[in-house]
């Protein structure tokens, strides 16, 4: 019975989950949202499951589309009904709540292997969504959080998780250490939330943070914690080292890269000593920059280069998020792109 089972059978059931990978994926646009052509489609962000398959929200529908980058295959997992209220959906993260089962990977030789790089028997993930009838415009009050579970079997559920009425536009989520916390941008509020997903109980550590668009968190192995964040008001990328339990700054930012447009980005430091790359969505700019930056308190610049641009293939589109493949696929980096003249899509790039 399956209750019956020991602990140590369930560890391993889950660490021989993460050692199943799908094939290597191939570059370019490797899928589109099918039907009639919806020029006005957009993803708002994604992030890359263990077993390699992306989960991708819809920022014009309340969708979340789960797709095998290895074979292009794509379907719904989650849509809300009208009654929800969840118009749009924006940023999306993974969160965890136990320590690393398999062990801390974190002792091997890989500068950025993290032992938040673990599986468990289901899958946890919270998303926001806010009624944004037109760009630029949020309905007051809509702001709503929302928990995905996907069991071991794939079976999806979920469950409304916490309505934030004094919230503007949720934008992006990012996990926060590995016990059951995110942290969520507002860009109205220019607010930081911290959100305990087990109680739905949250608080804000950081405030006047203008322009504040995607978030990333790192933890180095020295204990020390930053928010990662793009302003796409002052057009900077930065970070701001903050408490590992309370998530208020600690620090002043420091500004990695400027006058660049920029939405959602992936992120990789390395943990022993701080220094890393990102790769900017460049948001209207249909583009993807890469920034290498130094290690904190004062590494000044990073040094950019133009990664991809015209990703649409037509001269426009929209650029919102960056994420890293995995498993096999750890070559790759994958970004969404929408409003270029086709439906939404989403490409593969080899790192
Ligand atoms: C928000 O979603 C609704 C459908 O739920 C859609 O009509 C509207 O265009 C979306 N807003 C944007 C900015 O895409
Ligand atoms: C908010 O940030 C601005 C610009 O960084 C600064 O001038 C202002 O003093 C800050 N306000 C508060 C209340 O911290
Ligand atoms: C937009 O992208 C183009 C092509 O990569 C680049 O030349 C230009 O500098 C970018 N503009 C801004 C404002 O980032
Ligand atoms: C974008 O790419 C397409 C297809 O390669 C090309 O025809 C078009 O001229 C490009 N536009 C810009 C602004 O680079």
């Amino acid at each position: 019975m399956r209750f019956s089972q020991s602990p140590i059978l369930v560890v391993l059931s889950a660490c021989q989950l993460v050692a199943a990978q799908p094939p290597s994926s191939p570059t370019g646009t490797f899928f589109t949202l099918p039907g009639p052509t919806q020029p006005a489609s957009w993803f708002e962000n994604m992030v890359v499951r263990p077993n390699g398959r992306i989960l991708a929200t819809r920022g014009d529908a309340p969708e979340i589309w789960h797709i095998n980058p290895s074979t292009g295959v794509g379907e719904v997992i989650v849509s809300l009904p009208p009654s929800t209220g969840a118009y749009n959906l924006t940023g999306i993260s993974r969160v965890h709540f136990e320590p690393n089962p398999c062990g801390h990977v974190d002792d091997t030789d890989d500068p950025y292997d993290t032992y938040y790089d673990y599986n468990e028997d289901v899958e946890t993930y919270v998303f926001g969504s806010s009624h944004i009838p037109e760009p630029l415009t949020v309905t007051p009050g809509s702001a709503k959080v929302w928990k995905l579970e996907i069991d071991d079997a794939g079976t999806p559920t979920v469950s409304h998780l916490v309505s934030m009425p004094s919230a503007g536009f949720l934008n992006g989520f990012t996990e926060w250490g590995k016990n059951g916390r995110v942290l969520i941008s507002d860009t109205e509020k220019e607010s930081v939330y911290l959100l305990d997903v087990a109680t739905g109980s949250y608080t804000t550590p950081l405030t006047n943070l203008t322009g504040i668009n995607g978030i990333k968190t790192f933890i180095q192995k020295n204990g020390d914690g930053y928010l990662y964040r793009a302003d796409h008001v002052s057009l900077t990328f930065s970070r701001i080292p903050i408490d590992t339990t309370t998530a208020a700054a600690l620090g002043p930012a420091e500004i990695l890269a400027n006058n660049q447009l920029i939405d959602d980005f992936a992120l990789e430091v390395n943990k022993h000593d701080g220094t890393g790359v990102a790769y900017l969505g460049t948001m209207y700019n249909n583009s993807l920059v890469k920034v290498t930056f130094g290690a904190p308190p004062s590494a000044g610049l990073g040094v950019r280069t133009t990664f991809a641009s015209n990703l649409s293939g037509t001269g426009v589109g929209l650029c919102t998020a960056a994420a890293f493949g995995r498993g096999k696929n750890k070559n790759k980096l994958y970004a969404t792109v929408g409003q270029g003249g086709d439906s939404a899509k989403l490409m593969a790039f080899t790192i």
